[in-house]
């Protein structure tokens, strides 16, 4: 098929490169020349796993980038992956989709041929019809068939390729079979190859789909944060008692790692978004609330476990870990940003060591020290706080004979209990 993916950050780009590996001819579209210019060389605009290679083998044969929308109408679909940014109150701005939307229909008034529009974006289930009207003011007395869809996007950091290209599920939000079979031709080469389960369904109920999905794991994690927080007060460690109740498949393993809490892109944002449109439609969240709530009171035990070691103003102290999890530069939402933030307001001199995530952190808190090793964050610092899992801080044993007083609070369960430490599990 000739398909089009309008926005080419993230999102946009894992699924505009993912779809040319299905074999389909497809035109990226954004308005930064910069980032065109990049794909058309080959090259991803951002990092993620495997996605420079798949860019690199179908740049210029078939995946091609442009800033015009001029050959919208000669695709069969159109994707929209724009951004749609936090406002104050945690709600969704979709004036930059409503835009792409607008051009796309305008794009297709004089075709005479049909085309469905897919809303790839993370938009609440109310905004959906405004994407209609956007596309519909675009398209103006048009005769044209024009339909929007949505098919939400459920893709990690650091392994969305993966998960795009072997999906546990799909979900095609639709108003008529045309517009299902359209999207199932889009997939068609996928679900071929794997065991997909399809949810077909209405446009409002997918994108429902899509924020259920996050907000469920997001409250997972702040459920077992609590009960953790539970058992630190009572001495046991939640380590066990997760493994254990994790046995239970109604429960389920996954998702039960309890600790310093959940940031990133997608959690913090989406929670947000749903808890506001709940809110502005008239119903209060009580238990996304509560998530929110045990999520943000994270970062201050951790701080408070250091407290009841050393007194630490004035004194250096290390933060491990600065990217929201192992294996990404991100730093959006990380929870070391509120973890720098109380240490400030102790007065502690900050040191903060990431293995890729330095510069990232660095545009945040320019003012405070970044160390080019764990080791060398840790030197004659009087304690340390674990904030991400990255591998490495399992093997610090000798790192911490360097501290001046080695008090390391592991909010990752990452590092090994060891002699000569003073450690302390926020959950264990
Ligand atoms: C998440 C969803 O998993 C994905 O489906 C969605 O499309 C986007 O949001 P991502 O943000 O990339 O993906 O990260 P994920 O691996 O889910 O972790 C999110 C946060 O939760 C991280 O800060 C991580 O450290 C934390 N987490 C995860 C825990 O604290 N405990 C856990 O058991 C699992």
């Amino acid at each position: 098929m000739n398909i089009n993916v309008v926005g080419s950050g993230y999102v946009g780009t894992t699924l505009a490169a993912c779809l040319a590996d299905l074999g389909h001819d497809v035109t990226a579209i954004d308005i930064d020349e910069d980032v065109v210019a990049e794909l058309n060389a080959g090259r991803a605009p951002i990092h993620e796993p495997g996605l420079d290679e798949l860019v690199a083998e179908h740049a210029g044969e078939n995946l091609q980038a442009t800033t015009a929308y001029e050959n919208v109408a000669d695709a069969e679909a159109t994707f929209l992956a724009i951004q749609t940014p936090s406002r104050e109150d945690g709600s969704i701005d979709v004036a930059p989709l409503e835009a792409a939307a607008e051009m796309t229909g305008e794009a297709l008034a004089d075709a005479d041929s049909d085309h469905l529009v897919i809303v790839k974006s993370t938009i609440t289930p109310p905004k959906v019809d405004e994407i209609r009207d956007a596309v519909a003011e675009g398209l103006g007395e048009s005769s044209s068939r024009v339909e929007v869809a949505t098919n939400p996007e459920f893709l990690r950091e650091g392994t969305a390729v993966e998960d795009f290209l072997a999906p546990q599920k799909v979900v095609f939000g639709t108003d008529s079979a045309w517009a299902t079979d359209r999207l199932e031709a889009v997939y068609a080469p996928l679900l071929a190859d794997h065991d997909t389960h399809v949810v077909q369904t209405g446009p409002e109920t997918a994108t429902m789909i899509k924020y259920a999905n996050n907000a469920f794991l997001a409250t997972k994690i702040s459920l077992i944060n609590d009960l953790g927080n539970v058992c630190k007060e009572f001495g046991i460690d939640a380590y066990e008692v997760a493994d254990a109740i994790g046995l239970d498949d109604r429960i389920g393993e996954q998702f039960l790692r309890s600790g310093v809490g959940w940031g990133g892109s997608c959690f913090p944002k989406d929670v947000a978004a749903i808890i506001a449109a709940a809110r502005e439609a008239g119903y209060d969240p009580a238990v996304l609330d509560a998530a929110v709530e045990v999520n943000d009171r994270q970062p201050e035990r951790l701080l408070e476990l250091l407290d009841e070691h050393v007194d630490v103003e004035g004194k250096r102290v290390a933060v491990l870990g600065l990217a929201f999890k192992p294996g990404t530069d991100d730093t959006r939402n990380s929870r070391a940003i509120p973890v720098i933030e109380g240490l400030k307001e102790r007065g502690a001199d900050v040191v903060g060591y990431d293995p890729v995530a330095t510069e990232n952190m660095r545009e945040q808190f320019p003012e405070i020290e970044y160390a080019d090793s764990a080791g060398e964050a840790l030197e004659w610092a009087s304690g340390a706080l674990v904030v991400t899992d990255w591998d490495e801080f399992a093997a610090l044993d000798e790192a911490f004979d360097a501290m001046e007083e080695s008090v390391v609070v592991d909010g990752r369960r990452v590092v090994e209990r060891g002699e000569g430490i003073t450690y302390e599990g926020l959950t264990w």
